[in-house]
This record gives C-alpha cells, sequence and structure tokens, in this order.
C-alpha cells in the first residue's frame, strides 16, 4: 500500500486508480441511462472536481452534453469556514437546462446547498449532483444528498484525484486517507 507525508500529516492509500475506474464507470452509466435523448449541462466545481469530471464525461455513453465551471471557496485546510464564497461564477445560462453539478467530495452539502438554490433561481430544468465521494454522516442539508456517488467515506479526510490540502496534492493519482498518527 502506498503512503505519502503531507504538511506533518501522514496518509495512506485508500482508493487505488483501479478502483477509481470502477467507481467513474458506475456513475457514468448511471447518468447514461438516466440522460438519454437529453442535453445536460456539466457545472463543475473547481478546483476539486476536475479531475473527476474529466473521466466522468469521457466515461459517457451517447450523451450529447455540455460543461461549464464554477469557482467556490467553503473549506480551508482541513476544517470548513462554513461561509460559500463565488470566485468563479457561472458563466453559462442555465435556463431550460437539465443541470449536473460535479463535485469532488460532498462533506457538510453546503457548497451544493447554495449551488442547487442559485442554479434553480437561475432557472434550471433540474439540478442534480455527480460526485466522487460522500460523507453521509457529515450531511447538515438535506437537499445536498448526492444522486450519483462514486464511493461512500466516513469523517476522515483525504487527499488526491483532485482532492487538495492547501491547494497542493490534486495531481495524485489515488485517494489517500489520513491517519492519526
Ligand atoms: P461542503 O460544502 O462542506 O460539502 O464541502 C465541500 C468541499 O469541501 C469540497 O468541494 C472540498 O473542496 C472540501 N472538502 C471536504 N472534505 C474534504 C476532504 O476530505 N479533503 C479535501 N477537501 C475536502
Amino acid at each position: 500500500m502506498r503512503s505519502i507525508d503531507e504538511q506533518g500529516y501522514h496518509f495512506e492509500e485508500w482508493l487505488t486508480p483501479t478502483d477509481i475506474a470502477k467507481d467513474v464507470k458506475q456513475v457514468a452509466d448511471k447518468i447514461s441511462a438516466d440522460y438519454e435523448g437529453k442535453e445536460p449541462l456539466f457545472v463543475v466545481v473547481l478546483n476539486g472536481a476536475f479531475v473527476f469530471a474529466a473521466d466522468l464525461i469521457r466515461a459517457l455513453k451517447n450523451v450529447r452534453c455540455e460543461e461549464t465551471f464554477v469557482r467556490v471557496s467553503s473549506y480551508y485546510g482541513m476544517a470548513s469556514s462554513g461561509k460559500l464564497e463565488f470566485i468563479v461564477p457561472l458563466q453559462q445560462a442555465v435556463e431550460n437546462r437539465d443541470v449536473i453539478i460535479v463535485e469532488d467530495v460532498v462533506d457538510t452539502g453546503l457548497t451544493i446547498h447554495q449551488l442547487k438554490a442559485y442554479l434553480r433561481a437561475e432557472g434550471a430544468t433540474s439540478v442534480r449532483v455527480a460526485t466522487m465521494l460522500f460523507k453521509p454522516n457529515k450531511l447538515e442539508y438535506d437537499d445536498a444528498k448526492p444522486d450519483y456517488v462514486g464511493h461512500e467515506i466516513t469523517n476522515e479526510f483525504v487527499i488526491g484525484y483532485g482532492l487538495d490540502f492547501d491547494g497542493f496534492v490534486r495531481n495524485l493519482d489515488a485517494i489517500y486517507k489520513v491517519k492519526d498518527n
């Protein structure tokens, strides 16, 4: 098993690239079935979801789709600040569109809760959420429960495959869990 030390914390490999590929395929297959004949707009939440989104959209089958990107910030280091800030606003009209938000991880759900409300107010026909990881024990907003989940995780902090630690280690090809000691 691979491990990595980052900023004084020890992380161990939890999902290998092979595990991740299986999770991505499972999510892509469900979306492909649900959106057959539709033209969804993927709203990718930067920065973390860009890696998952790149794999996800290429694993879709027979789905004519578009992608756009937003950047919000609600998380610093290993503790949530609880406040959402729009850094890159939505660039594309979502009115009358079937929108799929793409996230790296749904934690408290604050980011999704606020984004969903925003996209609905902008006139989206439907808003669903696809996330690589979901921490159900930490969910604080019922409406932020994701529709498509790669893998569930308890409360641990994870890095890699787009997930950062203060901006670094997004490029790791696996997902690593922090270890207490
Ligand atoms: P939420 O708004 O509380 O659901 O937080 C979602 C955001 O927090 C994600 O998009 C990540 O940027 C960040 N986040 C939550 N948990 C982790 C983690 O374990 N590792 C890295 N980032 C995380």
